[in-house]
């Protein structure tokens, strides 16, 4: 049995009955017959089916990319979809203008998705600069422009627009310039208006938080189905209680990263994300997605294990807790019945003299999986150990946290023969095998040449490289 499906697309609010887990590419494409969005790789690699997701928050229309061929058409009840047939007229936008001058675009298959993105990077960001203008077209590939081009095409609007976006209003600079049409200024009341009507069912024991993921492995067996959409928006996504953090397993990476209160605890985080994922992944993956999905180098995980993080899970009022060092029992196994829900992550909020590192080695720098990642929360006092979560990916059936290294480190000095000797425990504690990311002797250098870099890099006025024999 299907259930109703009730949002905006482009100008007209449309009702579906669509299974809920059926990708809103496929809906854009087949039912709405919408076929401006393409559909490249199904994976969320190309971009081609880049559209853009508005959600009011408050009184605010915000406006993110998505990929649409990982999207469950479930997820945006209630919401604003805009695709290119959304912000086209008879004439052309200023963006798709600037494309044109500057030869970027030759077949045209990519493009779509390339003008959504750079549409949407006006839409959301208040003060423009030509890096996060590129920033934004991270999740799109071209196979036959060239990128110089689009980067020009990119520099263009963005010089074009930035000095107008100071002065007006944000949407009615936009309207006023031609890049989105006047219905975007309704849209607001609009959603207000769709709020009230009721939010869908689910009708299956499948959870899906962000399905970046999982929409590539099992699209065939979501598409007919109607899952349970992991997304509280009554609970705050990041919130801080007596010198305790809590995440919302809701959470997408990128809210993640624009966390004042994560960025105090890792520093790095928004180069660590742009290494992991595009922006319209990190649009959609959650937190919680990236635990329980269990990949023995899931980056997010990898992290948050070094954290000392404590995982939060409910099933049917009764709740209990779990620390994420003892959530992995085997290969995607995981300390977790098939009906319970993590709701939240909470970690400590670290001490002053904490610091937080993390290395990834992949075979291409960007958006890759990786042969071996790790994170390390350690906490120093005049040269002094006082804590240390160590944790390595891509070493081991599960996401590793290295205990016996950890162990040892604590309470140490932060000395040579102290990291020396802790290159010994983590060749005893990690098991990797060879596979294409690499050979098992490959994984094992890797690992210590990681731990070396993480202690070179946090404290460079007593470790270098010939700290290590
Ligand atoms: Fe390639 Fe969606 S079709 S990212
Ligand atoms: Fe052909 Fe980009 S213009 S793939």
């Amino acid at each position: 049995m299907s259930t109703q499906i009730k949002f905006i697309l482009n100008e007209e609010v449309v009702t579906t009955n669509t299974p809920s887990g059926r990708t809103l590419l496929d809906f854009i494409r087949n039912e709405a017959k919408l076929t401006g969005t393409k559909e490249g790789c199904r994976e969320g690699d190309c971009g081609a089916c880049t559209v853009l997701l508005g959600e009011l928050v408050g009184d605010h229309v915000h406006y993110k990319t998505i990929n649409s061929c990982l999207y469950p058409i479930g997820k945006v009840n209630g919401k604003h979809v805009v695709t290119i047939e959304g912000i086209s007229s008879d004439q052309l936008t200023p963006v798709q203008n600037a494309y044109v001058s500057e030869n970027a675009s030759q077949c045209g298959f990519c493009t779509p998705g390339f003008i959504i993105s750079t549409t949407g990077y006006l839409l959301e960001n208040e003060a423009l600069n030509f890096e996060s203008a590129v920033e934004s077209i991270s999740g799109n590939i071209c196979r036959c422009t060239g990128y110089k081009s689009i980067e020009r095409a990119v520099k263009t609007i963005n010089d074009e627009i930035r000095d107008v976006k100071k002065e007006m209003n944000h949407f009615s600079s936009l309207v006023k310039k031609n890049i989105i049409p006047e219905y975007f200024i309704s849209i607001s009341n609009r959603l207000k208006e769709l709020g009230k009507t009721k939010s869908i069912e689910a009708k299956s024991a499948m959870f899906i938080g962000g399905g970046t993921d999982l929409y590539v492995q099992k699209e065939d067996e979501l598409k007919n189905s109607n899952p349970v959409f992991i997304t509280d928006s009554s609970l705050p996504k990041i919130w801080e209680e007596r010198d305790r953090l809590f995440i919302s397993g809701s959470t997408t990476f990128e809210e993640f990263a624009n966390s004042e209160n994560i960025q105090k605890i890792i520093p790095d985080i928004k180069i660590i994300n742009k290494l992991i994922a595009s922006l319209p992944i990190r649009n959609s993956a959650t937190i919680a997605g990236n635990i329980v999905n269990a990949s023995p180098i899931g980056d997010m995980t990898i992290i948050l294990l070094a954290l000392n993080t404590i995982v939060h899970l409910s099933e049917d009022g009764r709740n209990r807790q779990v620390p994420l060092r003892q959530f992995f029992k085997g290969y995607k196994t995981i300390d977790k019945t098939s009906t319970e829900i993590i709701n939240v992550f909470e970690i400590e909020f670290p001490k002053e003299s904490t610091f937080f590192a993390f290395e990834k080695i992949s075979k291409r720098t960007h958006l890759d999986i990786a042969s071996v990642n790790s994170a390390i929360s350690i906490t120093v006092n005049d040269d002094q150990i006082i804590s240390c979560g160590l944790s390595f990916g891509g070493v081991a059936p599960i996401p590793l946290f290295l205990e016996n290294t950890s162990s040892y480190l604590e309470g140490k000095e932060l000395s040579e023969e102290v990291l020396n000797e802790s290159l010994k425990l983590i060749d005893e504690e990690i098991s990797p095998i060879s596979d294409v990311r690499g050979s098992t002797e490959y994984k094992r250098l890797l690992a210590k040449q990681i731990f070396k870099s993480h202690f070179m890099k946090l404290f460079p006025h007593k470790i270098s490289m010939e700290s290590f024999k």
